[in-house]
């Protein structure tokens, strides 16, 4: 089983992302980021998904706001006010640590070297702390995974082709893309060509057990949002960078490509801007996931609903 370190800022994908882990691996730790909402809010929405799921997993909170700029928006309108739709649950049992999430990152890949595999489903605050206090980082992870991007410029932010997560901290992301010598990337647009059946996912909501019935319920306010917004299908960024990171041969199609990050840029800070062609001579920093094996992909989600079968 693979051993996972999330660093996530649930979020309704998130929390699907997160059942699946509980699933299908090892959840090391949740270290919890700024983004979709507040770090208030992501924090306990990452307590009360460990308490959901009975797992003793240490939730480290993380940095509260972008490295540089404030950012321009965040997710509340899709995600509810609290990240969990706003349906107001209890008091999370699961504590939150004392340590910082970035210390946590560079403490737990010490004490496993080569072990772990980062999957990252956030802005990248964290990820970039951590990696400026302790370049080394890289060496002892085994794999990263991120969630971010829009590789040919269909972004979902009001930066057109920026994605959220990458848009939400650019710097942080260029200083992870800069840094990692070479990791898996789910971007916007593979999300799009993977979306579920509504029908078929109400299903498994309709077949699960207590999974299904919370996330039927913090996912009601994305729902109607994407409703609203004619998004065709269930679409869940993080869900299927997850299944990349539990399962990297779920993926069908890829393309190792130089990504680097616009950080200026007038309408465009936030793009992932991809050498396409080849004509930087710098070596593929990420492997560009295009498709995946959607069957396998909806066993995973399947599952972490508990609505096998
Ligand atoms: C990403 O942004 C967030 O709103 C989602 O949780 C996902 O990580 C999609 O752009
Ligand atoms: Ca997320």
């Amino acid at each position: 089983k693979p051993q996972l370190l999330i660093d996530t800022d649930p979020g309704v994908d998130d929390a699907l992302a997160i059942l699946m882990a509980h699933a299908h691996a090892d959840i090391v730790a949740l270290s919890i980021a700024a983004g979709n909402v507040g770090l208030g809010h992501t924090v306990r929405n990452g307590r009360t998904l460990m308490d959901l799921v009975d797992a003793k997993v240490p939730v480290f909170a993380g940095c509260p706001s972008p490295l540089v700029r404030a950012p321009d928006e965040d997710a509340a309108f899709v995600h509810g006010t609290d990240g969990f739709g706003d349906i107001g649950f209890p008091e999370p049992r699961t504590p939150a640590e004392q340590e910082q999430a970035a210390l946590a990152l560079l403490r737990l890949t010490r004490e496993r070297p080569g072990e772990l595999t980062l999957v990252a489903l956030a802005p990248l605050t964290n990820l970039a702390l951590a990696l400026r206090l302790d370049p080394t980082l890289p060496q002892r992870v085994k794999r990263l995974v991120v969630m971010g991007g829009a590789v040919t410029g269909h972004g979902n932010t009001g930066n057109i082709p920026a994605e959220f997560n990458i848009g939400f901290d650019p710097e942080a992301a260029h200083v992870v893309f800069e840094s990692f010598p070479h990791f898996d990337l789910v971007d916007w647009e593979a999300t799009l060509r993977h979306a579920f059946d509504e029908d078929e996912f109400d299903g498994w909501l309709a077949a699960g057990d207590k999974r299904a019935t919370f996330f039927g319920q913090v996912f009601r306010t994305a729902r109607a949002f994407n409703t609203a917004n004619e998004r065709r299908g269930i679409i869940a960024a993080d869900a299927l960078a997850m299944a990349v990171a539990i399962d990297p041969t779920v993926i069908t199609r890829s393309e190792d490509r130089h990504v680097a990050i616009e950080l200026d840029g007038r309408l465009t800070r936030g793009a992932t801007v991809v050498d396409w062609a080849r004509r930087l001579k710098q070596p593929a920093n990420a492997r560009i996931v295009l498709d995946v094996d959607q069957d396998r992909f909806k066993a995973m989600v399947r599952r972490a609903l508990g609505a096998e079968g």
